[in-house]
């Protein structure tokens, strides 16, 4: 399924040589990105390690007293937020390439500041190893972000089973194992409300520590989580049906250095499949696990583009028409949140009406007014939006307002008339690995610049996009 994990032979980390690109993150992108459609797509085009892999597995390298070393790691503003987490946390780091070395042989249990929790979700994930180590953690919680409120109630309640006396006091959760003894979680059988892909992996790194046997029902089946599974494996853990909704994990004492490849990214590859699709481009993907993107590829046959699978890990889309079709988002098998926005820039283009149902989060539509600035006709009811297929869109000034409605907006200007300019970058960089260099390698136009805006100027267009501005909290995905 993918890269036979390795047991690391013994190589210590040169602690001298911190991470180099976690030092200092980079102010938030105040650029904007320039984009001439129409121009046709052709050629290969590299997909990146999966960002969602990533950061849930290096929150189980905390798991770990011995060094570990991870390669397939992309290099995106994330990352590097979850890498200055864990910086923070006492782990030491070392970046070369898209290999990352991580040691937290000496981590504290409370020192993952709010600023940084609170921009990226994924660093709560941190709860679950660090609890299961040293038996007690500090860790703000996240609160919420621009897609919705994101409670960690499943990831609290689960700890909760495992023996864990959970408190939320002023913003911070206080999660500690009582007894004099090991302070050791106990493991349980665990029903999960809801298929939460971070309640998942919070309680099976958790479990891999705990005395007993955990048994999480109803677990996300998302392919992120069947990665930190095998990693975790790789590391000594015994773990059994992740990737299906029950998986068991029977606690071990330690666990042991490893060096782990990443999956390619499903979002980025889906992302890439509809710039096909949208430009009406033959483009070909590598690598990918086609099994990951199943529900993607089955919308975009049917919406009449031929998608060629090429071996075991290369895909190419082969576009014609653009049928109109009803999406609805469902965890893993089903249609993923994550692909919603930019489907629906391709959707626009369809002939007829199609219905997207949102039933993930509640409040990620908010990419549907910058479409419909590009002469997309969708309206939004509840948590349904109704395509109508427009036979054209037009370049204008739009805004990003979350990561994938980034990628939605890139898509919608590549296909448009005339030029787009995209605001908001600092959420494509969260999560796309050099997406522009990759477009423009297969043909596309564009080129990120400077901001010119006069601050003053309140154009139509400018207060629209500000108001969008106004409301961004943070976007952790
Ligand atoms: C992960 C992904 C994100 C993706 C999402 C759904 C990462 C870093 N991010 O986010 O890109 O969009 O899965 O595929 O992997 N919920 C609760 N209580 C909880 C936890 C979740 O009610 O304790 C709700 C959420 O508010 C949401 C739904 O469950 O409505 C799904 O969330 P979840 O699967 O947990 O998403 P994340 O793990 O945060």
């Amino acid at each position: 399924m993918q890269s036979i994990p390795l047991i690391l032979e013994v190589r210590p980390i040169n602690h001298s040589l911190i991470l180099k690109d976690t030092d200092s993150l980079p102010k938030e992108d105040q650029s904007v990105l320039q984009i001439w459609g129409k121009a046709s797509l052709s050629g290969q085009v590299k997909i990146s390690g999966a960002k969602n892999s990533a950061l849930a597995i290096m929150a189980g390298a905390l798991l770990c007293p011995q060094d570990c070393r991870l390669h397939n790691v992309p290099s995106l503003v994330d990352i590097r937020k979850m890498s200055q987490i864990l910086c923070a946390l006492g782990v030491k780091l070392e970046r070369n390439g898209d290999t990352l070395d991580l040691n937290a042989s000496h981590i504290g249990h409370s020192s993952a500041p709010y600023e940084l929790v609170s921009q990226l979700r994924a660093s709560f994930f941190a709860i679950g190893p660090i609890l299961a180590r040293l038996g007690v953690v500090r860790i703000p919680l996240p609160g919420g972000c621009a897609i919705g409120a994101r409670p960690v109630d499943l990831h609290v309640r689960g700890l909760q089973a495992m023996g864990a006396h959970v408190h939320i006091e002023h913003g911070m959760v206080h999660a500690y194992v009582s007894g004099s003894g090991s302070k050791k979680l106990k493991g349980a059988k665990i029903y999960l409300d809801y298929p939460s892909v971070g309640a998942t992996e919070t309680l099976m790194m958790a479990a891999t520590l705990a005395e007993g046997e955990t048994i999480l029902e109803n677990a996300a089946q998302e392919p992120e989580v069947a990665d930190l599974a095998n990693f975790c494996r790789a590391m000594g853990a015994k773990i059994r049906g992740a990737g299906t909704n029950t998986i068991v994990i029977s606690g071990v004492p330690s666990l042991h250095s490893v060096e782990y490849s990443i999956i390619p990214d499903r979002i980025e590859a889906g992302t890439l499949l509809i710039a096909g699709a949208i430009t009406n481009s033959e483009i070909t993907l590598s690598p990918v696990i086609p099994d990951h993107l199943s529900a993607v590829i089955a919308k975009l046959r049917e919406i009449g583009s031929k998608v060629i699978m090429e071996g075991t890990n290369r895909l190419r889309i082969v576009p014609d028409t653009i049928q109109a079709t009803d999406i609805e988002t469902l965890p893993f098998p089903g249609f993923p949140t994550d692909m919603q926005a930019p489907f629906m820039a391709l959707l626009t283009l369809s002939e007829g009406d199609s219905v997207i149902t949102e039933t993930v989060f509640e409040n990620r539509m908010r990419h549907v007014a910058e479409l419909n600035r590009m002469g997309a006709d969708i309206r939004v009811k509840g948590n349904n939006a109704i395509v109508r297929g427009v036979p054209m869109l037009s370049g204008a000034p739009v805004m990003a307002t979350d990561l994938r409605a980034s990628a939605a907006l890139v898509l919608a200007g590549l296909a448009a008339e005339g030029k787009t300019i995209i605001k908001g970058l600092h959420h494509l960089d969260r999560g796309y690995e050099n997406l522009e260099e990759k477009l423009r390698n297969l043909g596309a136009k564009l080129k990120r610049v400077k901001d010119e805006t006069e601050p003053e100027d309140t154009s139509t267009a400018k207060k629209e996009t500000s108001t969008a501005t106004s409301k961004i909290t943070v976007t952790p995905q």
